[in-house]
């Protein structure tokens, strides 16, 4: 959101356009400020509109120093191609885009399959702007599959809740708070940053609409104990009669687990399991923004939710936040899936997979980190400081003076006092940058703890 003054000095109109004498560089328009808070009278060439926001965006980080995001920043010359020759569709016009659509159902039906969805179970999905939509759709069918039951057998519906542990996204608390479903918040230990099935067990009641849990947590990298929170939901279901679904946030972890740990049961094996959310632009490997829902059947949407709709001559039917959107990421999953099949992903997440864990032993070797997420099941490493007065802060910020993005914060509520800093692997990020990375990252811890040493003689000097 924008504020502030109006800069209402117009351009003036120049003799001076863009002459074959000259460059664009030698035009009028960069001599001057540049519109900020007016669209202006009169427009420019667009080769001076191009360079003039193409050389403020330098302004932004290095996206392939990033190490702060999951999301995708690197996509093959012949998936840049069809994102361009896609880019003007507008996914929603599915009676115009009848292909587009087919191919969106085509990357639904292969990820129910790869979450291992019974194929004698109808399950549905669809795509979204990424795991936030995902979420909030998948949760929002929840709370109206629960009401509609307890409506169904006389009870008061009037107090749905939701329990997850405090190492979820924020988009989380978000639905909570926007779709106005209390939110059960199990908060984090001292020593243990996800949650236990034993937890969930304490907070469920007959008002649960869901249950949330995570592979691949955002604050750490790890993951909740999926298997044992179903284990302990059917139990749940068995003795008291709540049959309370589990969505699975499987926004980075979704396209990391079933190429490197296929028999570990996580997803739609598990009774309870009944939506999966994944980011197809974090390690599904495309750019923003593309997201995925699967529900398991659709028996869990209910009816109410999916507006059948006749729009621009055809008849289709829609369950999304957004109406409008583009087709071509949509695309771009496609291609990524028949392109590298599973064999190719399997590849580049073994390399993502062993970059990361010689990240995190290079890291610990030093002795002055100490690594939280040490099984490395997802490609990030998390560390904490060991032994210094400066901060995780400090040395994020030192690091940025090299470009490397790495962000620093602290844990959510009672795990608080634990300051970290997160460096995320992405495809096009090389052993060879991980050494650069590693020296830059031991030169600036080097150069800190001398600063801290000068301090602390400066200290004792002023003592005497
Ligand atoms: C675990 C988890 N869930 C949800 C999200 C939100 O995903 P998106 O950015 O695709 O909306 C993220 C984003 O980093 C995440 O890490």
């Amino acid at each position: 959101m924008l504020s502030g003054k109006v800069n209402t000095k117009k351009l003036k109109k120049s003799e001076k356009e863009h002459t074959p004498e000259t460059t664009a560089y030698g035009t009028r328009y960069f001599k001057n400020s540049i519109p900020k808070f007016e669209i202006p009278e009169e427009g420019m060439s667009s080769r001076a509109a191009y360079l003039l926001i193409h050389d403020e965006l330098n302004l932004d980080g290095n996206p392939s120093l990033n190490l702060a995001s999951f999301v995708t920043t690197w996509m093959e010359p012949e998936a840049d191609q069809l994102i361009m020759e896609s880019v003007d569709k507008n996914y929603v016009d599915t009676d115009e885009y009848p292909q587009t659509l087919k191919i969106q159902e085509r990357v639904v039906n292969m990820l129910a399959r790869l979450f291992n969805a019974p194929t004698d179970c109808n399950y549905m999905g669809t795509a979204t702007i990424g795991s936030s939509e995902a979420i909030m759709l998948g949760l929002l069918a929840h709370k109206w599959s629960w009401r509609e039951k307890r409506k169904s057998e006389g009870k008061p519906c009037d107090k749905p809740n939701i329990v997850m542990g405090a190492d979820v996204h924020t988009v989380w608390e978000k639905f909570a708070k926007y779709f106005d479903v209390e939110l059960k918040l199990i908060p984090l230990k001292e020593d243990l940053y996800t949650i236990t099935a034993e937890d969930v067990v304490g907070a469920v009641d007959e008002n649960t609409i869901a249950v949330g849990a995570v592979v691949g947590t955002t604050f750490t990298g790890q993951m909740d104990p999926i298997k044992e929170i179903n284990d302990k939901l059917v139990e749940i279901k068995k003795t008291k009669g709540w049959d309370i679904p589990l969505h699975v946030d499987g926004a980075s972890g979704g396209f990391i687990l079933p190429f490197l740990q296929p028999d570990l049961e996580w997803d739609f094996r598990l009774s309870q399991v009944r939506s999966i959310n994944v980011s197809g632009h974090k390690y599904g490997l495309v750019y923003p923004g593309v997201g995925w829902l699967i529900f398991k059947d659709k028996k869990d949407v209910p009816e109410d939710l999916v507006f059948n709709i006749t729009y621009l001559g055809g008849n289709m039917s829609n369950y999304s936040l957004n109406f409008s959107k583009g087709s071509s990421t949509i695309i771009a999953q496609y291609y990524n899936f028949i392109r590298l099949g599973f064999e190719g992903y399997k590849s580049i997440m073994e390399n993502l997979q062993e970059n990361a864990k010689y990240l995190a032993h290079e890291l610990e070797k030093t002795g002055n980190f100490e690594v939280i997420n040490k099984e490395v099941d997802f490609p990030l490493v998390t560390v904490t400081l060991k032994n210094t007065d400066f901060t995780v802060y400090q040395l994020s910020d030192k690091l940025r003076e090299k470009g490397w993005i790495i962000p620093a914060y602290k844990l959510p509520e009672n795990a608080q006092d634990v300051h970290v800093l997160r460096m995320v692997i992405k495809e096009n990020f090389s052993r060879d940058m991980i050494e650069n990375l590693l020296s830059d990252l031991k030169e600036a811890y080097q150069i800190l703890q001398s600063k801290e040493k000068e301090e602390k003689k400066d200290n004792l000097t002023l003592l005497y």
